[in-house]
């Protein structure tokens, strides 16, 4: 396999699998959906959903990758047949998708940085009225999203070690610390303690059939499960490599980002007086006050980094799921993955549009009355949710009956000889065989 590439030793795959995790769900999709479904009840079915499905469900896709050596589809069809290439083809399509508005998104958070960094955001009064004529803006957001996915596409056409390596290096430390300074400050605000509250101590009787749906769908999405972006991460990995151990570092981190940043937010919104109901534009509304209230100078040092570490939080996934695609053009078709980026960066683009679109610019995206009179991009999120999270159960029937179990197990034991046996050995198997699959028909049944 040595013609595709491989990450350079253990930390190589670590990072660029930390990278695709960590991005916009930890710190914009995380606490605005925490936010609205009740605060700690919602954070500790999250991690409950981390813990029992989503840990087991990385192992099994890291696994097939590696065992396979190929992108999405072709691990389907290798380990499996071309019935189940479908499977993996789905999750591309999902991926693409996903990067479409991911994009966007992240195009807000440049725009946010550069407008704070160069221009006088933080005069601004109403950031929630800032934030809808930002929105609105199509030209400057066509900029900033382009921009965006076309540092996504050079990183992806430098290859493994070049592009994704180097991007995935840099600054992961620099927004670890950034936070940390932010939930200091914020926790020395006047009724910061109702914001810690809310958050962390949980009101059972605001769970809802719809907080657990959220949650779940948020755990598969966050850690990059589903459609098959960390099959093709997979295949890079080397034999000596330990896969569960990867994979323990790749949770637990994203799941502390994810914390943190609640911890941040939360006394901030309830300090500035705002309803952490808000929905999408959370973030974007709430941190700007707290940054104009710094004053000039640290406001705009901090506002600054904050979202320029959005930014490069985002990059990392943007990578991957442009990724997922290029390596299954490259491996399956023999395309030139120069000209495959191209592609797939203008096919991105547009399908993208809606999404951006969608926050007044164009009212009918913006209400889509087919949707609960929501816009666009969180239909598609919504949607691309789904098709993950089913995809994640799906590919654990594909390793029970298809593949089998202790073909997944010899893999793991591979760079892990004392695997078998062992609790963690027990508990993957558990989750895989039974317990997803028993997700999979309650969700069908939820769904249909
Ligand atoms: N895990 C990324 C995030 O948390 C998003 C993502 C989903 C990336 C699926 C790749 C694949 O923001
Ligand atoms: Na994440």
């Amino acid at each position: 396999m040595s013609d595709r590439g491989n990450f350079s030793g253990r930390i190589g795959f670590i990072l660029a699998a930390t990278g695709s995790a960590i991005g916009l769900s930890n710190i914009w999709r995380f606490p605005y959906l925490a936010g609205q479904n009740g605060g700690a009840v919602f954070v500790i079915i999250y991690l409950l959903c981390i813990f029992i499905f989503c840990f087991p469900v990385m192992i099994g896709e890291i696994s097939i990758g590696r065992a396979a050596g190929r992108d999405a589809y072709g691990s389907y069809t290798r380990l499996g047949n071309k019935k189940w290439g479908l499977l993996g083809l789905t999750g591309i399509v999902s991926s693409v998708i996903i990067l479409s508005y991911y994009n966007v998104v992240a195009g807000w958070a440049f725009g946010f940085f550069v407008e704070i960094a160069f221009n006088n955001l933080l005069l601004k009064k109403d950031f929630s009225s800032f934030f809808g004529n930002f929105v609105n803006n199509i030209s400057a957001n066509l900029f900033y999203s382009f921009i965006f996915l076309l540092l996504t596409s050079l990183s992806v056409i430098g290859g493994i070690q070049k592009g994704i390596e180097r991007a995935n290096r840099i600054l992961m430390p620099a927004l670890f610390l950034v936070l940390l300074g932010l939930i200091g400050y914020s926790l020395t605000l006047p009724h910061a303690m109702e914001g810690i509250r809310f958050y962390l101590i949980p009101d059972f009787s605001k769970i809802t059939a719809q907080t657990i749906f959220d949650a779940l769908r948020l755990s598969f999405f966050t850690l990059s499960l589903g459609v098959g972006g960390l099959i093709t991460y997979g295949s890079y990995v080397k034999k000596s490599e330990n896969i569960v151990y990867a994979a323990s570092v790749v949770t637990w981190a994203d799941t502390v980002v994810a914390f943190l940043a609640g911890l941040m937010i939360f006394p901030l919104v309830f300090s500035a007086g705002q309803s952490p109901a808000e929905g999408p534009p959370l973030v974007f509304i709430v941190l700007p006050q707290i940054f104009q209230d710094m004053g000039p100078v640290v406001g705009k040092l901090m506002g600054s980094t904050f979202f320029l570490l959005l930014c490069f939080a985002a990059l990392p996934s943007c990578i991957s799921l442009m990724e997922n695609p290029v390596a299954y053009f490259v491996d399956e078709k023999k395309y030139q993955r120069k000209n495959v980026v191209i592609i797939l960066t203008a096919v991105v683009f547009i399908i993208g549009l809606p999404s951006l679109m969608s926050f007044g610019a164009v009212p009918f995206l913006n209400q889509l009355p087919f949707y609960k009179n929501r816009d666009f991009l969180t239909f598609v999120a919504d949607v691309t949710d789904i098709t993950l999270t089913i995809g994640g159960c799906l590919m654990c029937i594909f390793i029970t009956y298809k593949w089998k179990i202790h073909n997944m197990n010899a893999e793991l034991a591979t760079g892990n000889s004392n695997f078998m046996g062992t609790l963690t050995q027990r508990y993957i198997n558990f989750t895989i065989v039974y317990v997803c699959p028993l997700l999979l028909g309650v969700l069908s049944i939820l769904v249909i």
